[in-house]
């Protein structure tokens, strides 16, 4: 597709019926984001979130695709202590998830474990800019690559993702015209949140462009619909009807022959 200059279009999914919605419009990749932790489980960070949670989600997922590409992110400390560790928790991605890809977070420092998992036959998209794993060390959910050293340092993170094997990267909160080098500097497909319109694709968090996930919306997000609103007006009518007792009606009831019931002691 970045060969062809056809842009990317890549949604997170966290259940089967979303999942399903999505690959049906034809999305072609869906990630399950370990932002699942925040719009999905209530966490304040991304990072409680579990190997045991992530693939519980993904294998949903999963069952409701048939078309897209399936890539599932690898939680905080999953792939930081050993390559070996690395291999066997993405492994499991494949294996019990049944996703397609793993993501996982950081540049150079990662690029060993990429190189590795490529090796064994697992596909890597990177993920560098703001990770929000790292959000402590980075002091909150800022842009990055400002300044100049910060930049050098961005595109020298995604030359050595691309050459460890990487075969997408996650630019996430970079400035426009940054991501726009990074991503004329490239081969593999950048994918931008909050990085601009020169990025090969665009990932955003699903529960954010359908108005889901009401705590706050990022600047770099955009609401296409209102559900969480639409679905207090259908819970409220709902609970409405129950106590006016016009739910259920006949329509939704079962039938028996009643004179049976004399016979029950009525
Ligand atoms: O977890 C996630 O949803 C992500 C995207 C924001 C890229 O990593």
């Amino acid at each position: 597709m970045k060969q062809k200059g056809e842009k990317i279009a890549m949604l997170t999914a966290y259940d089967y019926v979303t999942a399903k919605m999505v690959d049906q419009v034809g999305v072609p990749l869906i990630l399950v984001g370990d932002s699942l932790g925040m719009v999905m489980l209530g966490y304040e960070s991304t990072i409680p979130v579990t190997m045991e949670e992530m693939l519980h989600h993904t294998r949903a997922v999963v069952r409701g695709t048939q078309g897209a590409l399936v890539v599932g992110d690898m939680p905080f400390m999953t792939y930081h202590a050993s390559i070996a560790e690395a291999l066997h928790n993405a492994a499991r991605f494949i294996q019990e998830g049944g996703a397609q890809a793993v993501k996982l977070e950081g540049g150079r420092t990662v690029a060993e474990t990429v190189r590795r998992l490529v090796e064994c036959g697992i596909p890597v998209m990177g993920h560098i800019g703001l990770t929000p794993q790292s959000i402590h060390q980075l002091g909150g959910f800022k842009v990055r690559g400002k300044g100049v050293e910060e930049a050098r340092k961005m595109l020298d993170d995604a030359l050595a993702l691309q050459d460890a094997g990487a075969f997408a990267v996650v630019l996430e909160c970079v400035p426009a015209a940054l991501s726009g080098l990074i991503t004329r500097k490239l081969e593999i497909p950048t994918i931008g949140i909050g990085a601009g319109a020169e990025c090969d694709g665009q990932v955003q968090v699903i529960s954010d462009i359908l108005g889901l996930y009401t705590d706050f919306l990022p600047k770099h997000a955009k609401r296409y619909a209102e559900l969480a609103g639409e679905m207090k007006t259908a819970i409220a009518g709902y609970m409405a009807e129950v106590k006016s007792v016009s739910f259920p009606t006949s329509k939704q009831s079962y039938t028996m022959d009643e004179s049976l019931l004399a016979s029950l002691g009525d």
